[in-house]
């Protein structure tokens, strides 16, 4: 026994803010970002508008599109750096608005990689026994940016996506995961403060280091040597072949970085489901974003061999093959 996706679903907040918009923030270009990143155009949530309520939104459609409703959930895991709060988790928050008395619900920080590692708990879950669980990756990257950054600022955006994770006995489902860290690598992309080793403070806020950091030119390097290496443990622990995928949903950081990934591989762009462009780097929610706009554009077949992955701070990397 093992899980298949049984439903997904996405949401994205009304505001659009262009490159033209960040032209005017900061010294950059629209054809700067565009040319280095891919990215036209991100969502930012609205003011008061929080993790839980994209989260919510995306996790209702995926329900519906599974066939369940929030009472049949088991547990329901929430990818994300971005909460509502440090308590309670944003994943009892959902639990709460959805009605899902009988789940169990917490969160799973692994940034980027959030999504992929919490696909990976899921289908464990169900493994032994669990039914229905809803994983989720929602962001509010847009409270972790310094808008006067232009080395982060042109990056980020806000969205949510959501799956369900139902049994299976057949061909279909998570045929693996592979989960990787290194801490070691933990500076490349961090929030410095905020936390308990730098708690808010007037002097922390006025330096700034509520806001990401990030040595991207390392970020890059290191992000398509992972990519590339979990890519083929992933198709060799499966026995299968570059060939043999009909699709790959990569971490929508940047256009470059998953271009260089499948030149090495040998996969053709078309392959390649690619949004950042409209959405920006939405970290948890990039990979469940791109899947659900995938299987809703009737990309995603019956049979279809997915090879879904992601890298981010940790520094985490990631790989899940799916047989849909
Ligand atoms: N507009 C114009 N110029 C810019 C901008 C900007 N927005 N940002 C940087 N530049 C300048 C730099 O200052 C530099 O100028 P200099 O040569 O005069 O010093 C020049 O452009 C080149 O800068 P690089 O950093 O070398 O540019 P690069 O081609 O590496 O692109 C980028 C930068 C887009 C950040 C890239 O390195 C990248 O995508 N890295 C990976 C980031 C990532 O994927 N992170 C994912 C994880 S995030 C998470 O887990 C939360």
């Amino acid at each position: 026994m093992r899980a298949r996706i049984a439903g997904t679903g996405s949401y994205v907040p009304e505001r659009v803010m262009t490159n033209a918009d960040l032209e005017r923030m900061v010294a950059t270009s629209d054809s700067w970002i565009v040319a280095r990143t891919g990215i036209r155009e991100r969502r930012i949530a609205a003011p008061g508008e929080a993790c839980s309520d994209l989260g919510m939104k995306a996790a209702e459609r995926a329900l519906e599109a599974a066939g369940i409703t929030a009472a049949d959930l088991d547990l329901i895991l929430v990818a994300t750096c971005t909460g509502d709060a440090p308590l309670p988790s944003t994943a009892c928050l959902i639990q709460h608005r959805l009605g899902a008395v009988r789940a169990a619900a917490c969160d799973l920080s692994a940034a980027c990689c959030g999504f992929v590692f919490a696909l990976a708990v899921g289908d464990a879950y169900v493994r032994t026994g669990f039914r229905h669980v809803l994983v989720v990756g929602s962001e509010v990257m847009s409270m972790l940016i310094d808008w006067t950054d232009r080395n982060t600022c042109v990056l980020f955006g806000d969205g949510a996506g959501a799956v369900v994770l139902s049994p299976t006995e057949g061909e279909q489902g998570i045929l693996s995961s592979h989960l990787h860290s290194d801490g070691n690598l933990w500076d490349l992309i961090c929030v410095p403060g905020g936390g308990s080793r730098m708690p808010p403070s007037e002097k922390m806020l006025a330096e700034g280091l509520q806001f990401i950091k990030m040595k991207g030119n390392e970020t890059f390097k290191v992000a398509v040597k992972t990519l590339e290496e979990a890519a083929r443990e992933a198709l060799a622990a499966n026995h299968l072949s570059v060939a043999d995928l009909d699709l790959y949903v990569p971490h929508q950081a940047n256009f470059r970085i998953i271009k260089a990934v499948a030149d090495r591989l040998g996969l053709p762009m078309e392959k390649v489901v690619l949004n950042m462009d409209r959405y920006g780097n939405t970290s948890a929610a990039s990979i469940p974003l791109a899947l659900d706009e995938a299987v809703r554009a009737g990309r995603v077949k019956k049979g279809n061999l997915v090879l879904i992955e992601a890298f981010g701070s940790g520094l985490t990397w990631a790989s899940s093959v799916v047989r849909w």
